[in-house]
C-alpha cells in the first residue's frame, strides 16, 4: 500500500498501522472520534491512558495547543523531525478521547521517509499509540506487527525495520517553569539538559507517576523473563551453566560473543559488542516478539554491566518487561 493510500483509508474511519523511527505505530485520524476509540478496542488500551499525536510539520502543532513554551521551542528546534515526544497544555481541537481526559496533549513528528508522506497526506494530525496489544512488545517489523495485529481488520504501511527500536522520549512542558522526563527514550537526559541549559525533573522513578502508560505491565512476552547483568565474563559463566539443563522450551538473547553457540536451543545474539547498544536497542523487541512466536517458556537476557548512553532507556523497558526479574552477576548494578 502507499503512503496515499493509507492516509485516503486512515479519512475513511480506517486504522493504519505505519512504521516510524522508533516503533510502528497504530493510527487513527486524531479529529475521528469513533475511529480513536476502536484503537482503544484494538489494543485492548485502558481507556486512562493517552495516545500520541503525530504530524508531519511542526506548524501544525499551533491549533492543537494552547500556547508552545520557550523550552518546547528550544526542544523541537534541536529534536524534531526525531523520537521525543512533547506534552502542552492542549486545545479545544484535540478530543478527551485523545488525551483520556487529561488537560494536556503530546505530540511528536517522526524522522522516518514513509511515516512523513503518510502524515503529509493525512493533512492533519495522527493519533498513535504502539502498534501491539496492550502490555505486549512493542513492534519494531511489518511482520511482527502483522503478527499482532493481523485479524484486527486494521490496515498495514510496510516500511521494514525500524531505526531506533525503542520508543521516543516523552516530557511534559505543559507545566510553567519545569520540564519533565515523563518516559526515557534515546534522547537522554544529557541531551535534552545541553538544549534546555538547565536540569529537568525526572518523574519515571516516582510513585506518583505522571503518565498514566509507565504505571502497566508493558513490553512483557508471554514467557518469564530473567535479565542477567554482568560484565561478559558473569555472563559467559552463568549462560555455560543455564545452557547445560536449559530445555527446548528456553530462549537466550545474548550481547557479545558467545561460547559453544550450538548447545543453545534458541539462540539470538542482539549485538555482536557491548559497546554497540544501539544495534542491541533496535533488536531487543524483535527479539522478544520472537520468543513469542516460539512459544518460550523461559527467557534469558543477557546486559552489559558497562555504562552506556542507552543504559538507561533500555533498563526502563527491562524492568517493566521482566517485571523487575533481574540479577546482577557482578552485585554493582543497582
Ligand atoms: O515512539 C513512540 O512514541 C511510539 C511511536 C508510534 O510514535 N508511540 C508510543 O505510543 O510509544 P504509546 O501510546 O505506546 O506510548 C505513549 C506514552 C504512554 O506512556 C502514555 O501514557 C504517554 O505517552 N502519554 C500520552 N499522552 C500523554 C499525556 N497527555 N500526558 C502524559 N503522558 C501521556
Ligand atoms: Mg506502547
Amino acid at each position: 500500500m502507499s503512503p496515499q493510500e493509507a492516509a485516503r483509508l486512515l479519512h475513511e474511519g480506517k486504522l493504519i498501522v505505519f512504521p516510524t523511527e522508533t516503533v510502528y505505530g497504530l493510527g487513527a485520524l486524531a479529529s475521528n472520534k469513533k475511529a480513536v476509540r476502536k484503537v482503544f478496542d484494538v489494543k485492548g488500551r485502558p481507556s486512562h491512558n493517552p495516545l500520541i499525536l503525530h504530524i508531519a510539520n511542526p506548524h501544525q502543532l499551533d491549533e492543537l495547543v494552547l500556547d508552545i513554551p520557550e523550552s518546547a521551542h528550544r526542544l523541537m528546534k534541536a529534536f524534531w523531525p526525531g523520537p521525543l515526544t512533547i506534552c502542552f497544555r492542549k486545545s479545544n481541537i484535540v478530543s478527551d478521547e485523545v488525551t483520556a481526559g487529561l488537560p494536556s496533549v503530546c505530540v511528536r513528528t517522526p524522522d522516518h521517509p514513509l511515516a512523513h508522506e503518510f502524515l503529509k497526506n493525512v493533512g492533519e494530525a495522527v493519533a498513535a499509540p504502539s502498534a501491539n496489544l496492550s502490555g505486549k512488545p512493542s513492534t519494531t517489523s511489518f511482520e511482527d506487527a502483522k503478527l499482532q495485529l493481523g485479524n484486527k481488520g486494521v490496515e498495514f504501511l510496510d516500511g521494514g525495520l525500524t531505526l531506533i527500536g525503542l520508543e521516543s522520549t516523552v516530557v511534559d512542558c505543559s507545566q510553567q517553569g519545569v520540564v519533565k522526563l515523563l518516559r526515557p527514550g534515546s534522547v537522554s537526559v544529557t541531551d535534552l539538559e545541553s538544549v534546555l541549559g538547565e536540569k529537568i525533573l525526572d518523574e519515571t522513578k516516582n510513585e506518583q507517576v505522571t503518565s498514566p502508560g509507565q504505571l502497566l505491565r508493558h513490553y512483557a512476552p508471554k514467557g518469564e523473563l530473567l535479565v542477567i547483568v554482568g560484565n561478559l565474563q558473569q555472563r559467559q559463566r552463568w549462560l555455560d551453566r543455564l545452557s547445560e539443563d536449559q530445555k527446548f522450551s528456553w530462549a537466550f538473547g545474548i550481547v557479545g560473543k558467545v561460547n559453544n553457540a550450538h548447545l543453545y536451543s534458541h539462540l539470538s545474539v542482539l549485538s555482536q559488542s557491548e559497546e554497540d547498544m544501539s544495534m542491541y536497542a533496535s533488536r531487543l523487541y524483535s527479539f522478544l516478539n520472537w520468543c513469542d512466536q516460539i512459544q518460550a517458556k523461559h527467557i534469558v537476557l543477557s546486559f552489559p554491566e558497562k555504562n552506556h548512553p542507552l543504559s538507561a532507556t533500555l533498563m526502563n523497558r527491562l524492568e517493566k518487561a521482566s517485571q523487575g526479574n533481574i540479577i546482577s552477576l557482578g552485585g554493582t548494578f543497582s
